[in-house]
């Protein structure tokens, strides 16, 4: 057995080798339960999350993860599963002698949520670990199922008494959290009636990745950009989600969500609250929150029947991809032939407040699209005065700042530059930052942040409650329209375009058009911000 001297010193080493200097080993076991832990989410991203927090020695001495699900399948096929996941989409490399060390924390059984007996026995499960341990451990119970199933199981875990120790119980929700306003508020009613608020953690793994994270170190530690990010500097902001793939198998879901459920009520008004938010005082949890929340509800809300003012939606139809074929949603499977269900949303958004009165925000996301790219523009107002001939300034471009997400990872800045020769030639030059160049790692999965972040009971990337219902408040007209007014003109984008002609006419409304997808230069930048 290693001394745990031995280990906290590997744990530092190898979090710095990774550029994780600030990850460090969680100081009380843990117990990590996923209930639907044999689905996609646990192969494709928890357990290769979870081996790569291993890698890097941040998992606590004693930990054990079990999972649950109704899947009549074998420990040893999940395994197995598990160890093709790890394969594919860990960030490190696998190496047998690590898999062997690390999946001996996993076990699977087969069962019921709904069934009482699941419950005691987990608790006895529990119990025994933490007598093995001769610890006290840490609880997480991970819901990583369809919503349906989340009053059931928070309700069984507290009937079984697993709510109880506040510091030493949390629950985690992934998204998709309610289907409306309405089930929502009843999510939240049952597991705020059997844990505390401090012990929820619901999941928008949007949170999670670095570029995100970077938005409040980018706006709040630099004196230089604050002072200029309102209503009198800025001309309108766009946040892009665009998506290349399709539906991934996910036909069943998808067709129940669509893209403002699945894309718009979490991620990207999330992006909104991070660029809009005033300073919080401090990175409390709870601090940071309210002043995220305040967004959402400063956001002007419209009655149903404007919707059309302010809302686009769009399904694709069969178009061209990387010069291959693909067919449109209608055709995908476990999709209704004459599916009504929205693959891309573009919303106009105001923020009725001081720092951003009448300033636009352009919100746009969508399946199939030409590229893959997420990106938030801020687009500068003009100056207000151009002292300079009207031949200088014939390439002219407002100054504009992307914060590019995915899956370049950067800032661009554009500016005016006077291009090098006897006359005076405005032209628009970029200063860009990469995070490859400027750091030399890749960024860790945001999964492996959110996990981390959950095991040390830090919940500030997590969202609160009245965040998500706020959240759902703003999209519940546009849902109700469009739920009730099915869209006559579907599909109205090929895929691999960029989206309905309507998303063009809805900027197109203000002078404005979506910005072509920025690109940060594939090698050392020559200048850095
Ligand atoms: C999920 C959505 O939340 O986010 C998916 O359900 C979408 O439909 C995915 O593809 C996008 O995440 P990422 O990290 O690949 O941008």
């Amino acid at each position: 057995m290693p001394k745990k001297s031995d280990n906290v010193k590997k744990a530092a080493r190898t979090s710095a080798e990774t550029g994780l200097a600030s990850y460090r080993r969680p100081r009380e076991p843990i117990n990590l339960v996923i209930f639907g832990g044999a689905g996609d989410l646990a192969w494709r991203k928890l357990i290769p999350a979870l081996f790569d927090l291993f890698k890097d020695g941040c998992t606590p001495e004693s930990f054990a993860v079990t999972i649950l699900d109704a899947a009549p399948i074998r420990e040893s096929d999940l395994l197995k599963r598990f160890h093709d996941g790890v394969r594919q989409f860990s960030q490190n490399r696998l190496r047998e002698s690590d898999w062997k060390e690390f999946s001996r924390h996993i076990s699977y059984a087969k069962e019921d949520f709904t069934d009482k007996s699941t419950y005691s026995r987990l608790s006895e499960q529990l119990a025994a670990m933490e007598k093995g341990w001769d610890a006290r451990a840490v609880s997480i119970y991970y819901l990583a199922t369809p919503p349906r199933f989340f009053s059931i199981i928070a309700d069984m875990l507290g009937k079984a008494g697993l709510n109880r120790k506040r510091k030493h119980a949390r629950i985690l929700l992934e998204k998709p959290i309610g289907h409306d306003l309405k089930s929502t508020l009843e999510i939240n009613r049952v597991i705020t009636a059997r844990f505390h608020e401090s012990q929820i953690f619901r999941i928008d793994h949007y949170l999670g990745k670095e570029t995100v994270r970077n938005i409040l170190a980018f706006r709040f530690a630099n004196l230089l950009f604050e002072p200029v990010w309102d209503r009198r500097y800025v001309d309108h902001i766009s946040i892009t989600v665009a998506e290349q793939v399709g539906l991934e198998r996910r036909g069943s879901y998808y067709e129940s969500a669509g893209a403002l459920r699945d894309m718009v009520q979490n991620h990207l008004l999330q992006l909104l609250c991070l660029i809009a938010m005033e300073p919080p005082v401090s990175f409390d949890a709870d601090e940071v929150r309210n002043k995220k929340v305040d967004v959402l509800h400063a956001v002007r809300r419209y009655p149903v029947e404007l919707t059309g003012d302010y809302a686009v939606r769009g399904q694709y139809g069969p178009g061209r991809m990387d010069g291959r074929k693909v067919p449109g949603y209608r055709e995908e499977p476990g999709v209704a032939p004459g599916s009504n269900t929205e693959t891309f949303a573009a919303l106009r958004l105001f923020i009725d407040n001081w720092r951003w009165q009448d300033v636009p925000f352009y919100l746009r996301t969508g399946k199939r699209l030409g590229k893959q790219t997420s990106e938030i523009v801020i687009h500068f107002r003009p100056v207000p005065h151009q002292s300079f001939p009207l031949e200088a300034t014939i390439n002219w471009m407002p100054v504009s700042l992307t914060l590019c997400i995915q899956p370049r990872e950067g800032i661009v800045l554009r500016f005016q530059a006077k291009r090098p020769g006897a006359e005076v030639v405005l032209q628009p030059v970029t200063m860009h930052f990469s995070y490859r160049d400027a750091f030399g790692l890749p960024s860790p999965d945001a999964y492996k942040t959110l996990l981390w972040d959950l095991m040390i009971g830090d919940a500030t990337i997590f969202m609160r409650a009245d965040q998500v219902e706020a959240a759902w408040s703003i999209l519940m007209p546009v849902l109700e329209y469009w739920d009730t007014h099915p869209a006559a003109d579907f599909p109205n984008y090929a895929a691999g375009s960029w989206g309905p002609k309507d998303a063009e006419t809805l900027v197109a409304r203000q002078g404005c058009i979506w910005p072509f997808p920025t690109s940060l230069p594939p090698v050392h930048p020559a200048v850095m911000l």
